[in-house]
């Protein structure tokens, strides 16, 4: 081979690559995508919040407590994220409208929306659960994620298409033991994502799910704080720790890209290889 042959091949490779390079950037990119992100001012949320707004998407933060709007706002900022943020129970209704008009007052449109908020007031066998326990598990982690994707769907149709995310659990496949009603809740999720996706898929919107495994937030501070809880977990898991909250924001960020644009219906499951073998 000459060398001039053998310069030009490398010039050719080199801008394949280039070229490869700009397509993959451009197909993770959020870049003006404007995402709601529900219970977003600590954990799983905020770490939604920072790989979408990473990627280039103007967030909404919210959770029940100003200060932590105001904090996490604040964090945001700080690595040249474009971020609003307001109070937003999920449990009331007025608190998502005004959720819904604030994003559309401050970002004129909305684009993606990570239903990620729940709760659980309840440890014990599911038989001693109380019709209060039941009210409140499912009006938040269901009833609200619903009512939160009835809101945000029109405007998703005014600008073209959307994403919609919600945030199940590895309990939702199968239900951990004293956790019964959080984890109905959690499969719960994962029937809506299947109901909504051929509802919403000719308004361009996909619907997907991330069901994690056990992540370091104060959430699940009970169970990783516990050694001997933690000994018997980790047995049951391949990578032989608890997932960090990051990890879960990038799964969600790739399934609001257009890397993910052929996946709709779909769970993924980051739970270090515990998923069925609880
Ligand atoms: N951590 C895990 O191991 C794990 C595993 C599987 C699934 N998940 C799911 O991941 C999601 C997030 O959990 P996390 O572990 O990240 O929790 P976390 O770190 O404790 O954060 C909870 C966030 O939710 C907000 N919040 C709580 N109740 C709310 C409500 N009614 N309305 C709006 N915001 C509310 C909190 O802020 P305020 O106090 O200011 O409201 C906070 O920002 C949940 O859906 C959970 O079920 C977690």
């Amino acid at each position: 081979m000459t060398y001039r042959v053998m310069l030009r091949s490398v010039f050719r490779c080199l801008r394949t690559n280039l070229v490869a390079g700009q397509r993959s950037m451009s197909q993770s990119s959020l870049a003006g995508k404007v995402a709601i992100v529900t219970a977003s001012t600590d954990g799983i949320g905020l770490a939604a919040a920072q790989a979408l707004g990473k990627r280039g998407a103007h967030v909404v933060v919210s959770s029940r407590q100003q200060a932590n709007v105001d904090k996490a706002v604040a964090l945001l900022q700080g690595q040249s994220i474009t971020v609003t943020g307001t109070t937003c129970n999920v449990g009331k209704g007025e608190d998502r409208e005004k959720l819904v008009q604030m994003t559309l007052d401050q970002f004129g449109g909305i684009d993606i929306l990570v239903s990620n908020a729940a709760v659980n007031p309840f440890f014990g066998n599911t038989m001693d659960s109380t019709e209060e326990v039941w009210d409140k598990i499912l009006s938040v982690n269901v009833k609200a994620a619903v009512l939160m994707t009835q809101l945000v769907v029109p405007h998703m149709e005014k600008r073209g298409g959307g994403n919609v995310i919600f945030v199940s659990s590895v309990g939702g496949y199968q239900p951990m033991q004293g956790l019964g009603p959080y984890c109905v809740s959690k499969t719960a999720l994962l029937g809506l994502t299947r109901a909504l996706a051929p509802e919403l898929a000719p308004s361009n919107i996909r619907v997907n799910c991330v069901a994690p495994g056990i992540i370091r937030t104060r959430f699940s501070s009970g169970l990783w704080e516990n050694e001997d809880i933690m000994d018997e977990f980790k047995k049951k898991l391949c990578i032989k720790r608890i997932g960090e909250p990051e990890e879960i924001g990038g799964v969600i960020a790739f399934l609001c890209s257009d890397e993910a644009s052929y996946i709709t219906g779909e769970t993924i499951a980051p739970t270090g290889g515990m998923a069925g073998r609880l």
